[in-house]
């Protein structure tokens, strides 16, 4: 072949696929992969990875937020939608990821949860397979995939959160709470000591005591785990985030400049400057979890 066939027949190939080196580039996408946590329950984990989501994307990225709290799966709740399909009809129906994901507000893209996501981690090959095959067709399309993952230490909750990139753990000032996440920190850091955890401390009445509350973690954290962690910021107790709650709208949209917006803006920006580059040649999300889940 000769120079100006293989030019054409690479103009051919890329034309096929848009721009050669576009297609490259894609093809060795991976988005990053962040978890929302906590060791105890109702401490604002869904309104942090629903208005963080809108934020990022926002700042131009592509954003899936995946809902994966299995005991109280309840962002379509915060959104007021209501989800005609979830993941448990992708297992047992003949539904792709396409049909199933909805366009939320600010543009992001939305999972929907359900009861459905326990039996994610425990069904049979051939299904775990289909779902591979069904993530890895729509990875690409992401810069970031937020899990929110519901509260404390279920085998399921622990395998999202140390496949992930980065963890966020968020806490309250109360004792109980920064005790239960001690203990969510222990397990992560113990099954994947490499995992970047950032804590992100709510309903705070000042900046001190949100302070405080990171200071005391990490310092028994480095005591006992010998483990750094991150402070991503503090969010005030802000009464327009239970007002957005009740007419279901996310309260960066409905309350843009108050406290609560100003804070969350901050800690996304350090969230995004901060994360960790997205290995290409890391396993797709989905069969990392399944894969690791065997070990746990
Ligand atoms: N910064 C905040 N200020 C005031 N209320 C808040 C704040 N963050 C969360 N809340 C309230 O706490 C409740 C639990 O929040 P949610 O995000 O559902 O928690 P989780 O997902 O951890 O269970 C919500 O009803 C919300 O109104
Ligand atoms: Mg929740």
């Amino acid at each position: 072949m000769n120079d100006s066939q293989v030019n054409k027949l690479r103009d051919l190939k890329n034309r096929e696929r848009g721009s050669g080196q576009q297609y490259l580039q894609k093809k060795n996408k991976r988005p990053t992969l962040f978890s929302v946590t906590s060791g105890k329950g109702g401490v604002g984990k869904s309104n942090f990875a629903l208005n963080t989501a809108i934020v990022l994307s926002e700042m131009k990225q592509n954003v899936l937020l995946i809902d994966a709290d299995t005991n109280l799966a309840n962002l379509d709740i915060l959104l007021g939608i209501n989800p005609r399909y979830n993941l448990s009809d992708l297992i047992t129906g003949d539904k792709f990821l396409n049909d199933i994901i909805l366009r939320g507000p600010g543009g992001i893209d939305i999972l929907p949860g359900s009861s459905g996501v326990i039996e994610l981690i425990d069904i049979e090959n051939e299904v775990k397979n289909k779902l591979i095959d069904c993530f890895r067709s729509i990875e690409e399309k992401y810069d970031l995939i937020i899990i929110d993952t519901g509260a404390g230490l279920t085998p399921a909750i622990v395998s999202y959160v140390i496949n992930s990139d980065e963890v966020i753990v968020v806490t309250n000032p109360e004792p109980t709470s920064i005790t239960d996440a001690y203990a969510m920190i222990k397990i992560i850091s113990s099954k994947n000591p490499s995992i970047h955890i950032n804590i992100l401390v709510n309903l705070v009445d000042s900046t001190k005591e949100g302070d405080d509350v990171f200071d005391k973690l990490k310092l028994v954290a480095h005591n006992f785990l010998q483990f750094p962690l991150d402070h991503l910021g503090n969010l005030p107790r802000d009464s327009n985030v239970s007002r957005a709650v009740s007419v279901q709208i996310p309260f960066i949209i409905k309350y843009p400049r108050s406290a609560v917006s100003n804070a969350l803006r901050l800690s996304a920006r350090k969230l995004l400057r901060g994360r960790i580059a997205s290995d290409s040649t890391r396993q797709n999300l989905f069969s990392r979890i399944f894969e690791k889940r065997e070990s746990l």
